[in-house]
């Protein structure tokens, strides 16, 4: 079991959701934080129960849920204060302009603004909203005062905003979030100032100038390690071939086309940084054309063939210049166990994970996965099929130094 499980467990966190287009994806996080053993409070804004539903809320945390500051049948009615001062954390997700706004200057005029404008206890803040809001002067002076304070506002990211329009204002991932919250818990990230290098997707090997030979490969096993790998606190270096893909912000990306631009790139980085950890997901080829017609071949009546010659065996090449921990991994269509074996041998890894692909099993263009990790002790543990970021996170679960 990864020592990170059971970080949340009693901790006492309040979670405050204000009135955003983002409010639903508050209850991810309350689920993952009860789940985890954490002893959850919520407290929603008028607003915000136009967005999610009150029994939404309670049903997940079997309780009910902080609403008004003068409730009618309130114990004692000093709940705004009570809260205030007995969280480990408040956690305010997502967080409106106008609660920015209201805390910065000392509004209190319910039950949230209440709690929040008298809390002392560690605060952290998840803004989500328009670009515009986000970048008003008023919200831009609150984000400031309430820094100026010692409380934590987490930068909402960039991308496509509930409006469709473009720009800073989203609410961050559910990974970024529950770390965040790891952060001011004071919890270990189990990959704190380690680095990884991961590769992924495929390599293009060039025909003419057309046409190249390549491989299915959708390069989404390989980012969900290095998601996975940087929200455990991993500083995160992906090498990738041609795929559809945004790596999580956060994470340095190389693109590369061929097999010899993948271990160029590799052996750039290996020559000026110390890696701890290596997963090389890629897909890289094993053949290219041997020769590469500088102008497009023309179409012709007869039959043509293109003679194919080895690529290098990347990583065979770079285990030798290694120090940290290898994880390679590796696609059979049959006899898979016994060829793992060999190549784990052969190319001097620490780990192999191994996929199948064949008519009853899919890794490739798939968003699932099913795998064996075969360490080199001779120890097999099969993670069977799932969704590539679970599958990624039991993979680094299993090969991290423990
Ligand atoms: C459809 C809709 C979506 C909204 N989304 C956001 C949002 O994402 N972020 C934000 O700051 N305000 C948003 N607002 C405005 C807030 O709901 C409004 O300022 C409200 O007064 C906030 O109250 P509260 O901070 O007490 O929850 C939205 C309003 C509407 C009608």
């Amino acid at each position: 079991m990864h020592k990170e499980v059971g970080a949340f467990k009693n901790k006492n966190v309040l979670v405050v959701i204000t009135g955003s287009i983002a409010a639903y994806k508050a209850c991810e996080v309350i689920r993952f934080l009860v789940k985890e053993g954490s002893k959850v409070k919520v407290m929603m804004s008028e607003s915000s129960q136009k967005f999610i539903g009150l029994a939404t809320i309670s049903g997940l945390i079997n309780n009910e849920v902080y609403t008004d500051l003068f409730p009618p049948k309130s114990d004692s009615g000093i709940e705004h204060v009570s809260l205030a001062i007995e969280m480990d954390i408040i956690v305010v997700l997502p967080a409106t302009a106008n609660v920015l706004c209201k805390v910065a200057s000392g509004v209190a005029d319910d039950l949230v603004s209440t709690t929040l404008s008298i809390c002392e206890q560690p605060t952290i803040y998840f803004p989500a909203m328009n670009f515009r809001m986000w970048f008003n002067k008023a919200t831009i002076e609150s984000v400031e005062k309430i820094r100026k304070k010692g409380q934590t506002i987490v930068e909402p990211d960039d991308g496509e905003l509930a409006t469709r329009h473009k720009g800073r204002g989203r609410l961050p991932s559910f990974n970024v979030i529950i770390n965040e919250i790891r952060k001011i818990l004071h919890v270990n990230l189990p990959l704190e100032n380690k680095k990884v290098l991961v590769t992924a997707g495929p390599t293009r090997e060039s025909i003419d100038p057309i046409r190249y030979i390549s491989n299915r490969s959708s390069g989404k096993m390989g980012y969900s390690i290095a998601s996975i790998c940087k929200n455990y606190g991993a500083e995160v270096t992906l090498i990738s071939g041609p795929v559809s893909l945004q790596p999580e912000p956060g994470i340095e990306c190389f693109n590369v086309e061929t097999n010899k631009n993948m271990l160029d790139c590799i052996e750039n980085q290996i020559s000026s940084n110390h890696y701890d950890y290596f997963y090389m997901a890629a897909a890289v080829s094993d053949y290219k054309p041997k020769n590469f017609s500088n102008k497009k071949i023309k179409r012709s009546k007869s039959e043509m063939s293109i003679d194919l010659v080895p690529c290098i065996d990347i990583i065979k090449t770079v285990s030798s210049k290694i120090e940290g921990k290898l994880i390679a991994f590796a696609l059979e269509s049959k006899n898979g166990g016994s060829e793992a074996k060999r190549k784990l041998k052969d190319k001097g890894a620490d780990f192999i994970v191994l996929n199948h692909h064949n008519k009853i099993e899919k890794a490739l263009e798939s968003d699932t996965n099913h795998v064996f990790v075969i360490a080199k002790s001779g120890n097999i543990q099969e993670i069977k099929r799932d969704h590539k970021l679970s599958v990624a996170k039991k993979i680094v679960d299993i090969t991290l130094d423990k």
